[in-house]
């Protein structure tokens, strides 16, 4: 199956930085794209593209066939022929317009007869929940609320594909959980395309059937979220996504020298597929830590430590154990630890991984 949207080495710079650097991605009919990364990666330079309010200066991007972007032959789509609709961080809504208004307002420029936009209107009102507040203005609502209305003005218009720019950075926690379990089933229900911005991991795998985790505009990998969460590619990917231990390694006569003092011993062979130096990547779940001179384990790798730090989480305890001076690893623990405790951590081998670089 050809994909709907596609980029092939999409490229811009600004002036003498080069933002984007040969993006290439594929979604389906019907998938939610998330673009992840830290401020500044290039989301927006990104998704910008996508919309046509900016132009690529190298590549191609296409769309149901289509030719969108291919500076190369000159080619770039005006906006308002792509049929994609956006929806902004800061929900930009007319002021002096009600909510009703706000979501006719694109459909009255596509020349619908005036039952037909009350009825669209009336619809994307009701798929988000804000009928009751079609009469108010903008400044008589909550954020949560004008992002809302903001959500059922860009589907309103029924596009080939939604584009959403941190739709939820402005609200509160709360709200943010609430908007994106919402999004989440209104992306599902309508069977939208979309292409989500964010830089907060929870929101991608919530929202993503692909994640493409950007880092100085490129994709530093591209897969589903369970895939990008078990088996980061490289060392950036394992930092940003998740809360791992990352520690550097080198092997030693078979066995791998954690840091600079600590061996891991290579039992059965069972990392012997680990590149020879590298990051060790053992997720925070990994790591039970349990009271010292607990009977050890058979089947995990047990080592011994002092609580540095530990963190109240609610359901549990996150505790920071010092291993080796100046080697630390992260876990949890069902007991509360004082710092300057012994403890003993005990690690799921099966759950070890490692990036080459
Ligand atoms: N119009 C512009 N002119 C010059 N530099 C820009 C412009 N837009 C974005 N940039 C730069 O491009 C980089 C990527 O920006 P952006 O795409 O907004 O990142 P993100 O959305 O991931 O935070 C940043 O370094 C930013 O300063
Ligand atoms: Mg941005």
């Amino acid at each position: 199956m050809t994909s709907f949207l596609s980029a092939h080495g999409l490229a811009k710079q600004f002036g003498d930085s080069r933002v984007l650097d040969g993006v290439d991605f594929q979604l389906n009919k019907g998938e939610c794209l998330v673009l992840l990364g830290p401020s500044g990666c290039g989301k927006t330079t990104l998704l910008n593209i996508v919309a046509g309010l900016i132009q690529a200066d190298g590549g191609e991007l296409l769309c149901d066939g289509q030719t969108l972007e291919a500076p190369e032959r000159g080619v770039s789509m005006p906006m308002g022929e792509r049929r994609f609709a956006m929806v902004f961080q800061d929900f930009s809504l007319w002021p002096h317009m009600t909510v009703a208004q706000n979501v006719a307002f694109g459909l009255k420029l596509k020349s619908h007869s005036r039952t037909e936009v009350e009825r669209l209107t009336r619809r994307a009102l009701e798929r988000v929940q804000m009928s009751h507040l079609a009469e108010r203005k903008p400044s008589e609502l909550s954020g949560g609320q004008q992002q809302r209305v903001s959500i059922a003005r860009a589907i309103a218009v029924d596009p080939r594909v939604l584009l959403l720019d941190e739709p939820l950075s402005a609200l509160d926690a709360r709200l943010r959980e609430e908007l994106k379990a919402e999004l989440s089933g209104l992306l599902k229900d309508t069977g939208l395309t979309s292409i989500y911005v964010t830089h907060d991991q929870s929101e991608a795998f919530s929202l993503g059937d692909q994640i493409a985790l950007m880092n100085e505009g490129r994709i530093e990998q591209l897969g589903a979220p369970e895939d990008m969460y078990r088996r980061p590619l490289t060392r950036f990917a394992a930092t940003f996504i998740g809360s791992a231990n990352v520690i550097p390694y080198q092997r030693r006569s078979g066995d791998f020298l954690l840091g600079e003092h600590l061996t891991l011993s290579n039992r059965d062979g069972a990392l012997n597929h680990f590149p020879d130096t590298g990051h060790l990547v053992i997720r925070r779940e990994a790591v039970k830590v349990v009271a010292a001179q607990t009977a050890p384990c058979q089947t995990d790798l047990n080592l011994e430590g002092i609580c540095t730090q530990r963190h109240f989480l609610g359901e549990r305890q996150e505790v920071t154990a010092e291993i080796h001076p100046g080697l630390t690893l992260r876990g949890f623990a069902d007991q509360t630890f004082a710092p300057g405790t012994p403890v003993s951590l005990r690690i799921n081998t099966d759950a070890l991984h490692a990036v080459g670089r």
